[in-house]
């Protein structure tokens, strides 16, 4: 099954090696998607086509493990339409088509954010406040791969405390349409996307800390207020990027919000999973313990929550994370490797560079398996 150019879906699914080598990584102790299906949920992971085309080890680990992929890039505006009217399809239609051939559904990240938006288009809904440029782009975007995405997180990260009253954040959407921008674009989506769950997306919603106890509670009162409003949302994303430098979860509120957004009649995933370290210097099994013990205890207080569908990290392996260990971190233990060596990569996926399972990976699949 290829997508050509115009966009259709054409010709027959060749599975082939690619099926063989997928079976090979999954031979051992079973899988991450295995472990949620068997409890009715889906494990998935983000990624780079790009990145999976170069490397077959990572290739066959994804393939392997996940039942959704998420275009940790591709799907993005800036991405996609750099020019009004002019779409980079390739590497999109290159994800996409891997997607097809392997038999793998896509959650649609992301549809509007404001860290996305093509300069252009920036320009014209401030100087214009011109709709048509969003409702182009999704005429174009969402219908073209079909059923193949069945999620789409159509507007990501809308909340900013320490702001307005409502809790919104100051983006080129709302400076141009107001708060109302939120329900257009799910209505313009759902216009595009009859069957898909539409859903938001957001982070920081994981500790007792003060813009994260804000966040939750604003983000609460806007799901709301779209439930109230009748804007076709299905679900909500927790992007969970947990954070070792702030503590421990906050299990208790987690569990508390989730089962407000529950009551929202709302379906939850949690669309971005993965660890930011802090003790750099400790010894690598006990700084995986930490990740693993972590990921554990917010997992168990998550899939508690049976409004909580699927789970999905940001990246698979250490090998690409966005994470990195930052200069800032390595001042926090001046004279630490003095001696050569260093922490290496951050070590918060499920599996290490070498493709090796980490203790987060099996804490992960213990809880995806939990019922
Ligand atoms: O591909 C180009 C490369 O050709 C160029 O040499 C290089 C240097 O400029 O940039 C490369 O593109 C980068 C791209 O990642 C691919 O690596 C972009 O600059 C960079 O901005 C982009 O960052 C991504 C970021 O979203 C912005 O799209 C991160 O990989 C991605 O992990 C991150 O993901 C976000 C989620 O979408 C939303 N939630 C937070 C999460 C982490 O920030």
């Amino acid at each position: 099954m290829t997508i050509s150019r115009r966009g259709a879906i054409t010709g027959a699914v060749a599975a082939g090696a690619a099926l063989a080598c997928t079976r090979a990584f999954a031979a051992n102790r079973g899988t991450l998607g295995a472990a949620a299906a068997r409890a009715g949920r889906f494990f998935g992971c983000a990624g780079q086509i790009d990145q999976w085309n170069a490397e077959g080890d990572l290739r066959d680990a994804v393939l392997a493990e996940t039942d959704y992929l998420v275009p940790e890039v591709e799907l993005k505006w800036a991405a996609i339409e750099p020019n009004r009217g002019q779409f980079a399809f390739k590497s999109l239609d290159g994800f996409m088509n891997f997607a097809a051939r392997n038999r793998k559904k896509v959650r649609g990240h992301t549809l509007l954010w404001h860290d996305s938006v093509p300069p252009w288009a920036q320009a014209q809904l401030r100087e214009n406040r011109d709709w048509s440029a969003i409702g182009e782009y999704f005429a174009a975007v969402i219908p073209r791969y079909g059923g193949l995405i069945d999620q789409w997180d159509v507007v990501n990260e809308p909340i900013e405390t320490g702001g307005r009253m409502d809790g919104l954040r100051e983006n080129v959407f709302l400076e141009a349409f107001g708060p109302e921008y939120i329900d257009r674009a799910f209505a313009q989506a759902r216009q595009f996307a009859p069957n898909a769950k539409l859903m938001i997306n957001e982070y920081g919603i994981e500790y007792d800390l003060p813009e994260e106890r804000d966040r939750r509670y604003l983000l609460l009162k806007l799901l709301e207020r779209l439930r109230d409003s009748g804007v076709p949302l299905d679900g909500l994303g927790i992007q969970s990027h947990l954070d070792l430098r702030k503590g421990s979860v906050a299990v208790n509120a987690v569990s508390a919000f989730l089962k407000a957004v529950d009551d929202l009649d709302l379906f939850v995933v949690v669309t971005e999973l993965d660890v930011k370290e802090s003790a750099y210097t400790a010894p690598v099994d006990v700084r995986d313990r930490f990740v693993a013990d972590e990921v554990r205890r917010y997992l168990e207080a998550v899939l508690e929550q049976r409004a909580v569908t699927g789970v999905v990290t940001w990246g698979l392996c250490d090998r690409h994370s966005w994470l990195k260990v930052t200069p800032e971190d390595l001042a926090r233990f001046p004279g630490a490797w003095t001696h050569g060596g260093g922490p290496g990569l951050n070590r918060g996926l499920p599996l290490n560079a070498a493709m090796e399972r980490k203790p987060v990976y099996f804490a992960i699949k213990d809880q995806l398996s939990s019922t």
